[in-house]
């Protein structure tokens, strides 16, 4: 039994230290609860602040991706080099062995393919989350889209009503219609409606010009995915590009798992992501990793 004598000693028990009272490195969460933070932190890297998610639940919607065929050959070896893996619950269970103890930005929202119209979608169950372990929930938001930009917000407002009681931060994902333009108006509006909606994280595309307007005016971090294939040179410069402008790191997938040397795009997209390293550089660590250097 302690006995209850040196309850209270006063000698070295940091009399005269304040408490430390830390922020916390993630813009729009110094409010969030514990839990929340907690995920975020295994989602983003502390240090640097960033992340490099690696996409991969382009099933869902477009069936057999190329290069996602057979995600146990193509998909699992590239885990253990994401900081956080996004997939849809039949990929977990089906593939993805769960000894990684990666966090998983969980697809949270289903719906249409592209064989119809898209974005018509609905959302899971809070508690399969839960029992999948999910460190956020990945919803689509279809602004713009005169069909479906309602039911995809009521998914958002949603699931970040449960996910706030579950303590599970959500990603909004910006679904953007072949219609619409991907500049930088049209991203900044959208990326702010989804962070005033609540959404903890964005998810959103690079443009070009005035990249800077998207990330600046949205409260909340920012993850480009990298869209269609590009050669890898070009998909560096994106990521380089993206995060000097001030997103906090990629969601990306067909540049990395329909790439000569996915491993090797990994580590490339690493480097940049938290460590600033230079397109060119990364460009040649992608190529020594490709010609077996490393
Ligand atoms: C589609 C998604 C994908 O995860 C996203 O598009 C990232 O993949 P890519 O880098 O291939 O664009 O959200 O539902």
């Amino acid at each position: 039994m302690p006995d209850g004598d040196n309850v209270q000693s006063g000698k070295g028990a940091g009399i005269g230290t304040p408490q430390k009272s830390d922020g916390y490195f993630l813009k729009g969460a110094s409010n969030l609860d514990w839990g929340m933070k907690d995920r975020l932190s295994r989602i983003f890297n502390p240090k640097s602040g960033r992340t490099v998610m690696l996409a991969f639940d382009h099933g869902y919607i477009m069936g057999p991706t190329t290069g996602l065929e057979r995600m146990d050959l193509s998909i699992v070896p590239l885990i253990e080099y994401a900081d956080c893996i996004m997939c849809t619950r039949g990929t977990l269970r089906q593939v993805v062995p769960p000894t990684f103890n990666k966090p998983v930005s969980l697809r949270f929202s289903a719906g249409t393919t592209i064989l119809t119209s898209l974005n018509d979608e609905c959302i899971m169950d809070i508690q399969e989350a839960s029992r999948l372990n999910a460190s956020m929930l990945a919803v689509m938001v279809a602004i713009g889209d005169a069909e479906h930009e309602a039911v995809t917000i009521r998914n958002l407002t949603k699931t970040v009503d449960i996910g706030t009681q579950y303590g599970i931060p959500t990603l909004g994902v910006n679904a953007v219609g072949k219609e619409l333009k991907r500049d930088a108006r049209y991203l900044a509006l959208a990326a702010r409606v989804v962070a005033e909606n609540g959404a903890n994280v964005v998810k959103t595309y690079y443009c070009d010009d005035d990249f800077e307007q998207v990330t600046n005016a949205c409260p909340v971090p920012i993850v480009i995915a990298g869209g269609k294939k590009l050669p890898e040179k070009e998909a560096l410069e994106m990521a380089y590009k993206a995060v000097s402008q001030g997103a906090r790191g990629v969601d990306m997938g067909r540049n990395i798992f329909q790439s000569d040397s996915p491993v090797g795009m990994m580590l490339a997209v690493k480097e940049i992501v938290h460590n600033n390293e230079k397109p060119d550089k990364a460009l040649q660590l992608y190529n020594d990793y490709k010609n077996g250097k490393h």
